[in-house]
């Protein structure tokens, strides 16, 4: 079970049911489990949608699209199958939230997805979880076991006369099927590998037919806007940012782990009050505040609300909630590297830009860590960068590219200091090289 933390400041709307072992079906009920399912049964379907809208929910997967607008894409005449999607990809460094929502309260997701099915007039749900999420998968497949034994899914689902299946399916390990379009030809069977866009999945989506997919931490909030009231979650946040987010504070920090906070909580207060501030009395470089493929700030730049417009305005992004905090010991040549690394392991291949861009970026990061560097590679890296920008199929070649753009904006200095033939005059004598 992973290790829960606590803070004062928390509005626990997502995570409330955490540790009070809601897994159990009858536990869950207890804790007004599938009670906004039952009200939803009673709702027309564009009032589900416009509750969304009023909480003013955005998609916590990452880019921050408002729910309620999504879900109203979708027709409400199809020829073919409407389809809703649970998106437990979550392979994003730093994001380890929605991993959280399935260990202890796996039925909320559940509920989400069916309360979205009745909103957009779908039939059939699926939660994929990403492939090395092999013991939740177990945890899911039961509680949704468990749901169809009541009759909560399935046939006729709380005598509405309504009809809703619902399949966990695991995908097989690649960061890249959490993109919503190559996550659909994982979920057919085929290699996830993105699809040209549009048309968009609410009009041509899994199998063809209208698709809504979200993560799943938007769809776990949509019971508590059922219940709760959309102006209810629109006031826990600012103004179009709704409700609360649980952000994953990780690196150096004296109380790492996962504390839901109202949007727009203040991020210095997240670093310094809420997580402990940085252990060893060291001082704070650099956040990286929504996960890997995010711009990086700098340790005087943390003085900003954590909401998806304040930190565009701040020229980075809120991404998927991974905050990940550096103190003064850390490289960032070094944490560009690891970063890149990922990317280019990541890389589906398809598209040049990506494949080729994430690999030379490897390539001459690890030479220049490594004390080979020449002045050039510093232009050339950001040029090379810049040149992948808005040029890749999907989004991937972007977060590769975003970073490693600011680190050099930002770092420039640090990485001239690695231009005098010595190894990283950063690194540490104890740790593993970089390779
Ligand atoms: C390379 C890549 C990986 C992604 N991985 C995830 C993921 O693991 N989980 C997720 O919810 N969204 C992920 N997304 C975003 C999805 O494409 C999609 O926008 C999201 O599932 C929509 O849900 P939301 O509106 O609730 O955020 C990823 C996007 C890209 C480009
Ligand atoms: S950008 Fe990267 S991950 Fe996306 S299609 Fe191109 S090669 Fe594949």
């Amino acid at each position: 079970m992973a290790y829960l933390v606590s803070h004062p400041d928390e509005v626990k709307v997502v995570s409330k049911r955490f540790g009070l072992g809601a897994t159990n079906l009858d536990r869950y009920l207890e804790l007004d489990g599938y009670k906004a399912l039952q009200k939803a049964l009673t709702m027309e379907p564009d009032a589900i949608t416009n509750e969304v809208k009023t909480s003013n929910l955005r998609g916590r997967g990452g880019a921050g699209f408002p729910t309620g607008m999504k879900w109203s894409f979708v027709p409400k005449q199809s020829s073919k199958p409407k389809y809703v999607l649970c998106n437990g990809d979550e392979s994003e460094p730093g994001t380890c939230k929605d991993r959280l929502i399935f260990e202890h309260d796996p039925h909320s997701v559940i509920e989400g997805v069916m309360i979205a099915a009745l909103a957009v007039g779908s039939k059939v749900g699926y939660i994929y979880l990403r492939g090395e999420y092999r013991y939740l998968v177990q945890i899911m497949e039961k509680a949704v076991a468990d749901a169809y034994a009541r009759g909560f899914i399935g046939k006729n689902i709380f005598g509405s006369g309504k009809d809703l299946e619902i399949y966990v399916h695991s995908g097989a390990g690649a960061y890249e099927v959490g993109e919503e379009s190559a996550l659909m030809e994982s979920l057919e069977g085929k290699r996830g590998v993105p699809r040209i866009r549009p048309p968009f999945p609410a009009v041509v989506g899994l199998w063809g037919g209208p698709t809504v997919i979200n993560n799943a931490e938007t769809l776990a909030s949509v019971p508590h806007i059922i219940l709760g009231g959309g102006q209810w979650f629109a006031d826990l946040g600012t103004p179009k940012n709704g409700g609360t987010r649980l952000f994953c504070m990780s690196g150096n920090l004296e109380k790492p782990g996962v504390y839901e906070l109202a949007m727009g909580y203040n991020l210095k207060k997240m670093i310094y009050d809420v997580s402990g501030g940085i252990p060893n009395g060291r001082k704070l470089k650099a956040v990286v505040p929504g996960g890997s493929s995010v711009p990086i700030l700098k340790g005087d730049e943390v003085d900003v609300a954590m909401d998806f417009d304040a930190m565009m305005k701040a020229g980075t992004m809120l991404g998927s909630g991974g905050v990940i905090v550096l103190d003064d010991s850390q490289c960032i040549v070094k944490f560009a590297l690891r970063v890149i690394k990922f990317y280019q392991h990541e890389s589906c291949g398809w598209c040049i830009p990506c494949r080729e861009g994430t690999d030379w970026l490897k390539k001459t990061l690890l030479r220049f860590h490594s004390g080979g560097g020449v002045a050039k590679d510093i232009d050339n890296m950001k040029y090379l960068a810049d040149n992948m920008l808005g040029r890749t199929f999907c989004p991937l070649g972007d977060a590769a590219a975003m970073p490693i753009i600011s680190y050099i904006q930002k770092f420039r200095e640090e990485f001239e200091a690695h231009l005098n033939g010595q190894p990283c005059p950063f690194e540490h004598a104890h740790e593993p090289a970089l390779v």
